[in-house]
């Protein structure tokens, strides 16, 4: 199996995301690293021991890392995900340790230690843990498989701000550091979540698998969805994170473009734009898979093939 670590600030989409890896055996999890976002660290760091134990994985190493961004204050998302970050489903609190290593520690030892090449980066969440990494081990760049990561948007706009999406907009400098990195990136922008919805009837068709996991996410899908619906005035709300994984199980789901992405971190007012030379108008080095479209079908089918494997 391909190995991967999971970088995350649960969030219900987050949990979704590491359910489909949980249930696909061609993920291998060296670890999940919580950083805080959605909610403070201490709620993602908890939040991601709950959804190991939904799972019935409490083997899985649950690490925490940066409390804050690199250079800026902290900015949450309680209005989306509800006061634990996880609101929805009545989960239980975990039982599983939390691993005493530092979640950026963890990541360098295990880039380190595993054979170059093997180990696949995906952050669902905002990039600090990742760059603080890159900047402790500058070897480890070399040694990292690929970096699949949901954030940012272009021809889509931004979710926080007019140009900015919450994973960038929460921390740009650390965002900068990764895309100027040299790592193989892949990106899920909005453009490709924002076409990912949430249904009444895909929701309905997690439920009916009538297993804890099916039903729990139905729940946390649920109470997701009504902020964005509200907002977009769609039925359903974007299912972001669960594209990162769906990407290593299926890329064919996705169609993008490698092209050159530069994060502002200058500008106030549009602070975290993820900058896509979409056109190929600069002759900035290509820098990332920017992909655009999903086929969302696909998607919706695998993510209850595999949740449905659980439990
Ligand atoms: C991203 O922000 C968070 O609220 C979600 O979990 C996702 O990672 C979408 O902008
Ligand atoms: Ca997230």
């Amino acid at each position: 199996p391909r190995k991967i670590i999971i970088d995350t600030d649960p969030g219900q989409d987050d949990a979704i995301a590491i359910l489909l890896a949980l249930g696909s055996p061609e993920l291998e999890i060296a670890g999940i690293s919580a950083v805080a976002g959605n909610v403070p660290l201490k709620l993602t760091e908890k939040n991601a021991r709950k959804i190991c134990e939904l799972a019935g994985r409490p083997e899985i190493k649950v690490y925490a890392g940066a409390i804050r961004p690199l250079a800026r204050e902290l900015v949450t998302a309680e209005e989306v995900h509800g006061k634990t970050g996880l609101n929805g489903p009545d989960l239980p609190e975990p039982t599983m340790k939390l691993q005493d290593q530092y979640a950026v520690d963890f990541i360098v030892e295990t880039l380190m230690k595993e054979e170059s090449g093997t180990i696949t980066l995906c952050p669902l969440g905002p990039l600090t843990n990742v760059a603080l990494a890159l900047i402790r081990e500058p070897r480890i760049a070399p040694r990292i498989k690929e970096i699949v990561l949901m954030g940012g948007g272009f021809f889509e706009g931004g979710n926080v701000t007019p140009t900015a999406e919450f994973n960038i907009y929460v921390d740009p400098h650390a965002a900068d550091v990764v895309f100027r990195s040299g790592i193989p990136i892949v990106m899920m922008p909005l453009d490709v979540t924002h076409k990912a919805l949430t249904t009444s009837k895909r929701i309905e068709a997690f439920r009916k698998l009538g297993t804890k996991v099916g039903i729990a996410a139905a729940e946390m899908l649920e109470f997701f969805e009504r902020y964005d619906e509200g907002k977009y005035g769609t039925d359903g709300g974007p299912l972001h994170d669960p594209c990162v994984i769906a990407y290593l199980l299926k890329p064919d789901l996705f169609k993008g473009r490698h092209c050159n992405v530069t994060v502002e971190t200058a500008s106030e007012l549009t602070m975290g734009m993820t900058v896509v030379d979409w056109w190929g108008v600069t002759s900035r080095e290509k820098n990332a898979m920017v992909m655009r479209d999903i086929d969302h079908d696909g998607f919706f089918a695998l993510l209850v093939e595999r949740l449905g494997r659980l439990n």
